[in-house]
């Protein structure tokens, strides 16, 4: 269920843009913010809101993958593997992250803290290889450096 203020969020949205549809994306990313992940209540409640089809909803939960149709970690760290970062070795850094978290692209580890997914481009290939956590970009990683965030990621938790 959403809560009052994501539906009012939701309705001054919809003011900015010619049709509902058009408003899904920041819809489903408010929801989103509150729910930790797009559930199928989610999806029918924005749809709700919308005054829209559900399917019209779930294609768009579905194709971004910002959205996320699965429960994932409180931090989720995506590491670009596109040709830029590939060639600054990203494969390090997505090793170095199985290694020390024991999951890989696509899990999240045993206490709900980080997933890890592995994406295209994110638009800062000169500071490759790079990684996007919450709405930060972290460049020019080394696995010192990744080090160091997740341990600034693990502090802030506690
Ligand atoms: S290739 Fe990694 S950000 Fe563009």
């Amino acid at each position: 269920m959403l809560s009052e203020k994501v539906v009012e969020k939701i309705r001054k949205e919809t003011e900015k843009y010619p049709t509902a549809r058009a408003a899904i994306k920041s819809a489903l990313r408010y929801a989103q913010e509150e729910h930790g992940w797009v559930t199928d209540t989610v999806v029918n409640d924005v749809a709700e809101v919308l005054k829209l089809e559900k399917i019209q909803v779930q294609e768009v939960a579905t194709f971004y993958d910002l959205f996320y149709t699965q429960p994932v970690g409180r931090h989720q760290l995506r590491i670009c593997t596109n040709i830029s970062c590939m060639l600054r070795d990203s494969d390090s850094i997505i090793d170095h992250l199985k290694q020390r978290l024991g999951v890989g692209p696509g899990e999240t580890t045993g206490d709900g803290r980080f997933t890890i997914f592995e994406v295209e481009c994110l638009g800062a290939c000169g500071g490759a290889p790079m990684m996007m956590v919450g709405n930060q970009y972290y460049e020019n990683l080394d696995v010192e450096r990744v080090d160091q965030i997740l341990s600034e990621l693990e502090r802030g938790d506690e």
